[in-house]
């Protein structure tokens, strides 16, 4: 297994560049498959996520091309299997998010449960009861969601928590339902916002995408087209802490600093002075230590759990005391085992982690455990005194396109050794 070398203690310093989000691609990879027609994927990142999603509809048999610049075309017309297969989903729950497109396009889906994850038991009850209100029947066998439907109709979709990926396949599947369907408490993530341009580019009707309630017009068909996904807003942030972390300055181009506003709040109150353009942010910590926050996390626009774990890393090194608050996700705090063992002081109780911030890391081997808790390991690393040895950095391939590459540019000590 690979692992990166970090030796702590350097002040990033530079630009760089800012590359697809990867919770929008893996939805509109699996929009193209409601379509008639190839569609063509472009701002694609390098992400093992992404590999799997290509996998996942090659299994199926729909037909792929890649470019050398990353722009994916996707051919679904020549799909035979309409299922997805347990040695897929169980390395990627995302891949969920074929269900509700195969089945209101073809009739009928087979999706292997996921099960749990490294962040919590994540069920997908309310994907499926969403389906069933549109008129699908959905038994569970063999581990598998089977679902059938000639064709799905409107409904009035009431979801009992925020869901993101819930949202996505909803709207969706009811792209090509007859009739109308209203999805109320729908999840506002920006990733949603840009499925729905996508899906509209396609011949969708979509209405309210982007807000906690939208409609959808079912139409008897759609075709496939041309779209570049949104840029990631959770890469974006991971560079502006790795800014303020080490006292740097980073400035950061093909971003979407609109989509980042609960983020940039919390790093004004550390201390790091901001320049935003329409595409663009710059960051300037003025070699100063940040000072601690605290943080909350709950669905978009409030502060996005996908950066909680760095932000715990910034404040086991900021000056005074901050609590961090999860209330999305019921056990993402794996990270804060390892960070203990770099000389961080940290408690966690029930969803809340209380840290007291250090002078100083010291480097220690320490383990990924999803994706997330990888990038706040590295953060930690480019503080601490020696050199940190972060493992099972396979979590951290699946969502941050050329992760060494883009911090040695700022100028950190980063490098990948095989195993
Ligand atoms: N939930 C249910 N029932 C469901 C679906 C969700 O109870 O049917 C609960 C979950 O257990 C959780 C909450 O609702 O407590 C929110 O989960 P959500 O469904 O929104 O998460 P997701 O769609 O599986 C996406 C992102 C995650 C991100 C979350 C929250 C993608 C592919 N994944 O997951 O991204 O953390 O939304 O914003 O979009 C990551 O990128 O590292 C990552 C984990």
């Amino acid at each position: 297994m690979e692992k990166l070398l970090i030796r702590g203690g350097r002040a990033l310093e530079g630009e760089i560049r800012i590359s697809g989000a990867k919770n929008a691609v893996l939805p509109i990879l699996a929009a193209t498959l409601l379509g008639d027609s190839p569609s063509s994927v472009g701002n694609v990142p390098h992400l093992k996520d992404v590999t799997t999603t290509m996998e996942l509809l090659g299994r199926m048999g729909v037909s792929l091309t890649v470019d050398d610049q990353m722009n994916i075309e996707v051919d679904p017309s020549t799909i035979q299997d309409l299922t997805a297969p347990y040695e897929l989903v169980k390395t990627m729950r995302a891949s969920i998010l074929v269900l509700g497109p195969i089945l209101a396009r073809y009739g009928e889906a087979n999706v292997s449960l996921p099960g749990g994850c490294a962040i919590g038991s994540r069920p997908v009850d309310l994907h499926v009861r969403g389906l069933e209100a549109m008129g699908a029947d959905v038994r569970v066998e063999g581990g598998y969601i089977r679902a059938r439907a000639r064709r799905l109709r409107g409904a009035r979709l009431v979801l009992e928590n925020v869901t993101v990926t819930g949202t996505e396949n909803l709207m969706m599947a009811a792209t090509l339902a007859s009739g109308t369907t209203v999805i109320e408490n729908a999840a506002r993530e920006p990733e949603v916002a840009d499925l729905a341009a996508f899906l509209t580019a396609m011949g969708a009707h979509i209405e309210g995408a982007g807000t906690d309630c939208i409609t959808v017009h079912g139409v008897e068909r759609l075709q496939g087209c041309a779209h570049r996904v949104l840029p990631d807003r959770i890469e974006t942030g991971t560079y502006l802490v790795a800014g303020a972390i080490t006292g740097g300055r980073v400035r950061l181009k093909d971003t979407r600093p609109d989509t980042l506003d609960a983020v940039l709040v919390k790093l004004e109150a550390a201390g790091a002075r901001l320049s935003v353009g329409t595409d663009w942010i710059e960051l300037d910590m003025q070699g100063r230590r940040p000072r601690a926050v605290d943080v909350r996390t709950a669905p978009y626009p409030a502060f996005p759990t996908d950066m909680q774990a760095q932000f715990t890393a910034l404040d086991a090194v900021a000056e005074g005391s901050a609590t961090i608050t999860e209330t999305v996700f019921e056990n993402r705090f794996m990270h804060v085992q390892e960070i203990r063992r770099m000389g961080a002081d940290i408690r966690v109780s029930g969803n809340t982690a209380f840290v007291r911030g250090v002078e100083r890391l010291y480097a220690a081997p320490v383990m990924a455990t999803d994706l997330r808790a990888s990038a706040s390991l590295i953060l930690a690393g480019l503080v601490a005194e020696g050199e940190t040895v972060v493992d099972r950095i396979y979590h951290i391939d699946r969502g941050y396109d050329c992760i060494e590459e883009k911090l040695s540019q700022l100028g950190a000590d980063i490098r990948r050794v095989p195993a």
